[in-house]
C-alpha cells in the first residue's frame, strides 16, 4: 500500500502541510527541530495507534489550537481510498473513504506502517511496555479483532483494579470481583493467544534476518512470557482458580499482578538474557530484525506491503546493516528522515523524491 497524498492542519510545529508522496522513497530532510519526526508522527497516527513516541494526544495538536487533522489519500485494496483524523482534547475521531465520521479505532488498520526510530532501540533493554507495544501496534492494524479484545481487556483491567483497592472497605466489591475475575481471565486469555501466535509466526523470520545482519555472528532466540498461563496453555478455567487463591495478595497490592498488561518478550542471544547482556550493536540487530519480520509478517496477513517509516536510523546504523534495510525497500513505499540527504541519496535511492522541512514547512518534491 502507499500514500498519495498526505495533508496536516494544526498538527505540532506544523500549521498547514500537503504533499505528493512519491511511490518509492520520500527522503524528509533538514535541520534539528524543524519537524521531520512531527511529519512521520503525523503518517504513522492513520494506523489508528497511538504516538510512537509514546506521546499523549493532546500534545500533538498545536500549541494554543484546539484540533489537529491528518487526512490522506492512499491506494490499497485495488482502489484510491481517503482516510481522514481529528484530534481534539476530547479525543478521536475518524472518517473512511469521506463517510460519516466514526470513532477513530473502527478506522484502524486501514493504513499499516511500520516504524523504526531511535526510541526503537530501547526494544531491547526498555520496560517491558514496550515490547508489548511493538506486538500490540502490529497486531492492532492487522487485525481489527486484536484491537476490540484489546480495549475490552484494558477496560476489564482498569475496572478490577478499582475493585482490588475498594475490596479492603466494601464487601459489595469482593462480590463484584468474583464476577469481574471470570471475564478477565477470559479476556486474558483470548489476548495471550493472538500475541502467541504472533510471536510464532514473527520467530523464524526474525531469527533468520538476525542471522543476515549480525553475519551470524550469535544466535538470536525470543519467546513469549506469560504471567498468567503456563507454557503452551491458555486454560482461563485454570488461570481462574489461581486468581482466586491470589486475591488477597493482589488486595494488598491494589492491582492486578497477572495478566497480558504485565507480560513480556523474553530475548536471548546465544542463550544470555538480551534485555541485560546484549551490546549496542546487537541490540540494534536485534531491534533491526524485528522491524524487517514485523514488515513481513503484515505483508503476509495483508497481501500487501506496509509503509515503511524510518526516522533518522540510517545514520545509527553501520554499513552492512543498512544494506540490509534498504535491500528490504524493493517496492515499498518508505519516508526516511535525515539531516544530510546526500548520505541516502548517494549509494541507494537515486529515484527518491527530496524534500525539505524547515520550521514545519515542507519544500521540494
Ligand atoms: N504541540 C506542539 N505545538 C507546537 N510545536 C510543537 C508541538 N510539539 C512539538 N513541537 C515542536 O516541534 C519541533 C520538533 O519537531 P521534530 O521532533 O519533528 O524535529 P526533527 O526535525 O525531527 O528534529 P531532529 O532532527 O532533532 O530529530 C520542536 O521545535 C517542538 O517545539
Ligand atoms: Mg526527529
Amino acid at each position: 500500500m502507499y500514500l498519495t497524498r498526505h495533508r496536516c492542519a494544526d498538527f505540532r510545529n506544523i500549521s498547514r502541510l500537503e504533499f505528493e508522496p512519491a511511490r518509492s522513497v520520500n527522503v524528509i530532510c533538514g535541520e534539528n527541530g524543524q519537524g521531520k519526526t512531527n511529519l512521520l508522527e503525523s503518517i504513522f497516527l492513520l494506523t489508528g495507534a497511538r504516538s510512537f513516541r509514546m506521546a499523549k494526544d493532546i500534545s500533538l495538536i498545536k500549541r494554543d489550537c484546539d484540533a489537529c487533522k491528518i487526512s490522506s489519500e492512499f491506494f490499497s485494496e485495488g482502489r484510491a481510498q481517503s482516510l481522514e483524523i481529528t484530534i481534539t482534547e476530547k479525543g478521536r475521531s475518524a472518517s473512511l473513504n469521506k463517510g460519516t465520521p466514526t470513532k477513530a479505532s473502527a478506522a484502524a488498520g486501514k493504513v499499516r506502517c511500520v516504524v523504526f526510530s531511535p526510541e526503537h532501540l530501547e526494544l531491547v533493554k526498555g520496560s517491558p511496555e514496550r515490547r508489548r507495544r511493538f506486538i500490540d501496534t502490529a497486531l492492532c492494524q492487522i487485525s481489527s479483532a486484536y484491537l476490540a479484545n484489546l480495549r475490552v481487556y484494558t477496560r476489564l483491567l482498569g475496572q478490577r483494579n478499582s475493585l482490588l483497592k475498594d475490596a479492603q472497605y466494601v464487601s459489595a466489591a469482593a462480590e463484584m470481583l468474583d464476577v469481574y475475575d471470570e471475564r478477565f481471565t477470559e479476556a486474558a486469555s483470548v489476548i495471550t493467544e493472538a500475541r502467541r501466535a504472533f510471536i510464532s509466526e514473527l520467530r523464524p523470520i526474525a531469527l533468520s534476518s538476525y542471522a543476515a545482519v549480525s553475519s551470524e555472528r550469535e544466535r538470536m532466540e525470543f519467546h513469549y512470557e506469560s504471567t498468567m498461563f503456563a507454557d503452551g496453555e491458555c486454560d482461563a478455567g485454570d488461570a481462574l482458580i489461581k486468581l482466586r487463591e491470589s486475591r488477597a495478595l493482589e488486595q494488598r497490592a491494589g492491582y492486578s499482578m497477572s495478566g497480558p498488561h504485565r507480560d513480556d518478550i523474553a530475548l536471548s542471544l546465544d542463550g544470555a538474557d538480551a534485555r541485560v547482556f546484549a551490546s549496542q550493536g546487537q541490540q540494534r540487530c536485534i531491534v533491526l530484525a524485528l522491524k524487517l519480520a514485523e514488515a513481513e509478517l503484515m505483508e503476509r496477513r495483508t497481501d500487501e506491503k506496509p509503509i515503511l517509516l524510518l526516522d533518522d536510523v540510517l545514520s545509527e546504523l553501520d554499513e552492512a546493516r543498512r544494506d540490509c534495510l534498504v535491500g528490504s525497500l524493493d517496492d515499498t513505499q518508505a519516508f526516511i528522515t535525515c539531516c544530510d540527504p546526500e548520505t541516502v541519496l548517494e549509494r541507494y535511492h537515486s529515484d527518491a523524491r527530496v524534500f525539505k522541512m524547515r520550521d514545519g514547512e515542507l519544500k521540494g518534491g
